[in-house]
């Protein structure tokens, strides 16, 4: 299973990085907005951290302003995903951007029938947001189990992404599940590594041996 980190930000990136655990990065808007940097240098200084996807997202809501974006963000480095939102305006510039061979992560998907359009329609990534729908009283798992059968079905080159992620269950079930990749905020990251008798059992061993030897 890949890991892409859910963030923009440079030192959270380089910190989970340096443990060898970034496969890839997803961004939007919203984290964009919070560095309060220009778009393109953040976007450009991720790819020079992790050698792997890195999704920038578009503003337009026409296809062809999706597809103007799309190209101009996709020449600041090799590794860019164009993130498109899942309408219909989506839909239409995914299928000619992955017609010129760029790679669409489209996003804000939250039902099985909007996972297959965008696999139909080209897209190399999709990214089911559970966490909004567990918000609302769906269940956002649900939605990765039922579209990793679908795509199972067939043969689309479409990976699944799981976004918005809230908490460390949502990676362990997305891993069971079969998910390709779990897109994870930072704060989420972290908790994946704690357990409360790790601790205890790491100051057991420091303590009997400081009691036996003294050091
Ligand atoms: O990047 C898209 C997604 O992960 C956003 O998550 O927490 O804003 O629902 P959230």
């Amino acid at each position: 299973m890949k890991f892409f980190l859910d963030t923009a930000n440079i030192e959270k990136i380089k910190r989970f990085a340096d443990m060898g655990l970034v496969d890839g990065v997803t961004t939007n808007p919203s984290l964009i907005a919070k560095e309060d940097r220009d778009f393109e240098s953040v976007i450009k200084e991720i790819t020079q951290i992790v050698d792997g996807p890195v999704s920038a997202e578009v503003l337009s809501t026409n296809s062809e302003g999706m597809i103007q974006e799309a190209l101009k963000l996709s020449e600041l480095h090799e590794n860019i995903v164009i993130k498109i939102p899942m309408t219909k305006d989506g839909i239409k510039a995914t299928h000619v951007l992955a017609n010129k061979g760029v790679k669409v992560n489209m996003t804000l998907i939250f039902s099985p029938a909007q996972a297959l359009l965008a696999a139909k329609a080209g897209a190399r990534f999709i990214s089911p947001f559970v966490g909004r729908l567990d918000d609302i009283s769906h269940d956002g798992m649900e939605l990765i189990a039922v579209t990793r059968e679908i795509l199972d079905n067939y043969d689309f080159d479409c990976e699944i992404i799981v976004a918005s992620i809230r908490h460390p269950l949502h990676v362990v079930e997305a891993a069971r599940m079969g998910a390709d990749i779990a897109t994870i905020p930072p704060g989420v990251m972290e908790k994946l590594f704690k357990h409360p008798l790790t601790d205890i059992g790491l100051e057991r061993f420091l303590s009997d041996w400081k009691n036996a030897f003294g050091k």
